[in-house]
């Protein structure tokens, strides 16, 4: 349902960039001269929660002159990413403003895709820490946070109180209560999004850094990843399969899969971002009202989540940057800020919004939330970051699917790290 109403959005889209190029008369990849103000596009993954068309409306009717068109790309990250890509390397300058998922800005920065911003334009002490750090790269702002994101564990809280346990805190009772209670119930024990895509190398970052470690450190330079702590880590995720707590199928799972599972109550646990909280409370859900949300589990007690979300960023090709750079600033205003909770059921970056008494009545997993998203750790940064992504999803899935031991696995992944640091 969601995918045919998507799909049919994008048509639409697609239709109104058109007549939008031809009402604006500015061919795309045409520059003002002066790089002054006019309408523009911002790309972005699929909108799911359909929300940003309404709040652009809004931007739309205060500057007549300045429209911005809404370009839908694909829902996955990966397929997102090429687009852009595409777009940005020849230079057509389809694209004015990027929503960029916050593990792409690096390699967008590096690449002299996105022009740098300047900080005091935009109200980043407002936001919650560790969200800048995901927009810089070697000391420069880049682009600006705008929404974040971290993984929870998703329980079946009807479940856990029957059986008189309390959500886990560490892998220990994770991994317990998934081998031993999931089945008595006629569920399977724990998902993630374990397809090879950027979806699971967020999964093997969190369990390597749950366990204490980390993958790369110096802006890529330095591979830090041989170590015990990887081990464990991938470990987790590889005995889950073995032991089949973690089920076969979830090697499948993208977060709309994992979603799906867990709610049509075929799942004991679930890692996924906070989006899957809206879903899992709709009225077709069979656990709506029978599930709770928790920071994700580690090896002595609360885990490390990697830090999601996307960044707002402006073209060096953009036809008119002076109006895309007011346009971020009004993206990241408390007011769309608060929609992009209260619409959109995204994780917004401004950090009073997580203390919203109004808010937190209506979304109650916010608190949860916020305790993860502080201690929430970037993905490795690296100019190189579309080889570092695909080599930790390749570790994962031949750790996970019995392959390679986890140590082998770990040992490759730093082998391979090191080659790709060397391309610099
Ligand atoms: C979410 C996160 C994003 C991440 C992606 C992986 O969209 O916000 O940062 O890369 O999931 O699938």
């Amino acid at each position: 349902m969601r995918w045919i109403r998507a799909a049919g959005r994008g048509l639409l889209v697609a239709m109104i960039v058109l007549t939008g190029y031809a009402a604006s008369g500015t061919a795309p990849g045409s520059r003002a001269p002066g790089g002054g103000r006019g309408p523009m596009t911002l790309a972005t993954a699929g909108d799911l929660t359909g929300y940003l068309g309404r709040v652009l409306d809004g931007w739309n009717r205060a500057h007549p002159g300045e429209r911005v068109t809404l370009v839908e790309l694909p829902d996955s990250a990966d397929e997102t990413r090429s687009q852009m890509v595409t777009d940005l390397r020849s230079g057509a300058g389809r694209f004015d403003v990027l929503n960029i998922d916050v593990a792409w800005t690096s390699e967008f920065a590096a690449a002299g895709w996105i022009a740098p911003l300047d900080r005091a334009r935009f109200p980043l002490r407002t936001f919650l820490p560790p969200v800048v750090g995901t927009a810089t790269y070697g000391d420069r702002l880049y682009a600006v946070p705008y929404v974040t994101n971290a993984g929870m564990l998703y329980y079946r809280k009807d479940i856990l109180a029957r059986a008189g346990e309390r959500p886990p805190r560490t892998w220990a009772e994770l991994e317990r209560q998934a081998r031993t209670l999931a089945p008595e119930y006629g569920l399977d024990g724990y998902a993630g999004q374990f397809l090879p895509y950027e979806g699971l190398t967020v999964n093997a970052a969190e369990a390597v850094y749950s366990a204490g470690g980390s993958i790369l450190g110096d802006e890529g330079e330095r591979v830090t990843v041989d170590s015990a702590a990887a081990r464990t880590g991938i470990g987790f995720l590889a005995r889950g399969v073995r032991d089949g707590w973690i089920p076969r199928e979830a090697l499948g799972y993208t977060e709309e899969e994992s979603r799906r599972a867990f709610q049509e109550g075929r799942l004991l646990f679930l890692r996924n971002w906070p989006y899957a909280y809206a879903g899992a409370s709709g009225e077709d859900s069979a656990v709506a009202g029978k599930f709770g949300a928790v920071p994700l589990p580690g090896t002595t007690g609360p885990g490390t989540s990697v830090l999601g979300g996307s960044n707002l960023a402006v073209s060096r090709h953009a036809r008119h940057p002076e109006s895309a750079r007011d346009l971020l600033a009004y993206l990241t205003s408390e007011p769309v800020q608060r929609r992009v909770l209260s619409e959109g059921a995204l994780p917004p970056v401004r950090a009073a919004l997580y203390e919203d008494p109004a808010l937190v009545r209506r979304f109650p997993y916010l608190p949860a939330l916020r305790e993860s998203l502080l201690t929430a750790a970037p993905r490795p940064k690296s100019p190189h970051y579309e080889q570092v992504s695909l080599a930790v999803q390749a570790v994962a899935q031949d750790a996970m699917a019995q392959h390679q031991t986890p140590a082998a696995a770990v040992r490759r992944l730093a082998g391979e790290l090191a080659a790709i640091a060397r391309r610099r």
